[in-house]
């Protein structure tokens, strides 16, 4: 009888802790999806599903406003990054998807009836997310589509440029992480 209720106080316990951990996980798996505010330093992947690869510093100031194309000669233009965010006319493939009829640029957000950017997680989906469709893109060099995770997009958009960052100015090495740095660009999972 005793042993009865003791089970039964503890499995209560066990079911409350379990239910505060699920509500605290699922609004950390909830980032702001749109905002009109451009960040200064954000941490992405802070919800990693891997157990070994996990939150990633990124500093959005210098990005977007200092001279960090490859060749260290231009600033970057927003939509190098936020390519949706152009119209249709400017996209070059493989890109087709167009959901803002002039160029995002700092001005052009600023206007009073300008749509919010949208973060990249809005659209490409963790892997396993099926609560919308993960855009595909198909290459001229791979017959095959490729799935574009978050994992997969923002690999491709980071990794190729630092690499070719790299390749045009080596003393970069060890100040830019290259697309085989895993480590330190994700901090390890503790
Ligand atoms: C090198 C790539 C890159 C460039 C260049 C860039 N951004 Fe971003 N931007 C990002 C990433 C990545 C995020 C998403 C952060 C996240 O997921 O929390 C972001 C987020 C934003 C956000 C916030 C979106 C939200 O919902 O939190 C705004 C607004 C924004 N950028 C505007 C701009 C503007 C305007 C420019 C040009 C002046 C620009 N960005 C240039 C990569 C870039
Ligand atoms: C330039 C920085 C950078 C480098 C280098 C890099 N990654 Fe990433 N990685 C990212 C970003 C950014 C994301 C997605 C962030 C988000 O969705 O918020 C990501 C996502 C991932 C994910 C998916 C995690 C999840 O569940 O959301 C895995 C796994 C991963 N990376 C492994 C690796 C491995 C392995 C390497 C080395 C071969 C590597 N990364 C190199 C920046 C990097
Ligand atoms: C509104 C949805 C949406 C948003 C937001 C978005 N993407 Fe995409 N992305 C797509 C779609 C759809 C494709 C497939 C090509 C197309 O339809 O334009 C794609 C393709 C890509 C590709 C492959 C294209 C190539 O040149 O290899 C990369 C890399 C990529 N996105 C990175 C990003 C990054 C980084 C961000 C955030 C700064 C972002 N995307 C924001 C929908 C989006
Ligand atoms: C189109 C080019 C380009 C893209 C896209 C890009 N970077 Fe960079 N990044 C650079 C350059 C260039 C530097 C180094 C500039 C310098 O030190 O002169 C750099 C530097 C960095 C550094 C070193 C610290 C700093 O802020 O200078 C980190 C970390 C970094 N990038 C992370 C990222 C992540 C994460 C992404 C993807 C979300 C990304 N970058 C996308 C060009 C790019």
């Amino acid at each position: 009888m005793n042993l009865k209720i003791v089970l039964i106080v503890m499995l209560a316990f066990i079911a409350v802790v379990i239910a505060g951990t699920n509500s605290q996980l699922s609004s950390a798996q909830t980032p702001e999806k749109e905002s009109k505010t451009q960040p200064k330093e954000v941490v992405l992947d802070k919800d990693s599903q891997s157990d070994k690869y996990g939150e990633v510093p990124f500093n959005h100031e210098n990005h977007s406003g200092k001279t960090y194309s490859p060749d260290g000669k231009t600033v970057l233009t927003c939509v190098e990054c936020h390519h949706t965010d152009q119209p249709p006319a400017d996209l070059k493939p493989p890109l087709k998807t167009s959901e803002r009829a002039v160029v995002l640029t700092a001005a052009s957000l600023a206007a009073a009836d300008a749509k919010p950017v949208k973060t990249c997680r809005a659209c490409h989906l963790q892997a396993g997310d099926d609560s919308a469709t993960t855009p595909t893109v198909t290459y001229a060099d791979k017959p095959a589509p490729t799935k574009l995770t978050n994992e997969i997009a923002y690999h491709t958009n980071c990794n190729l440029c630092h690499d070719k960052a790299i390749a045009a100015r080596p003393v970069l090495k060890g100040k830019v992480p290259g697309s085989n740095d895993c480590f330190p660009c994700h901090k390890p999972v503790s």
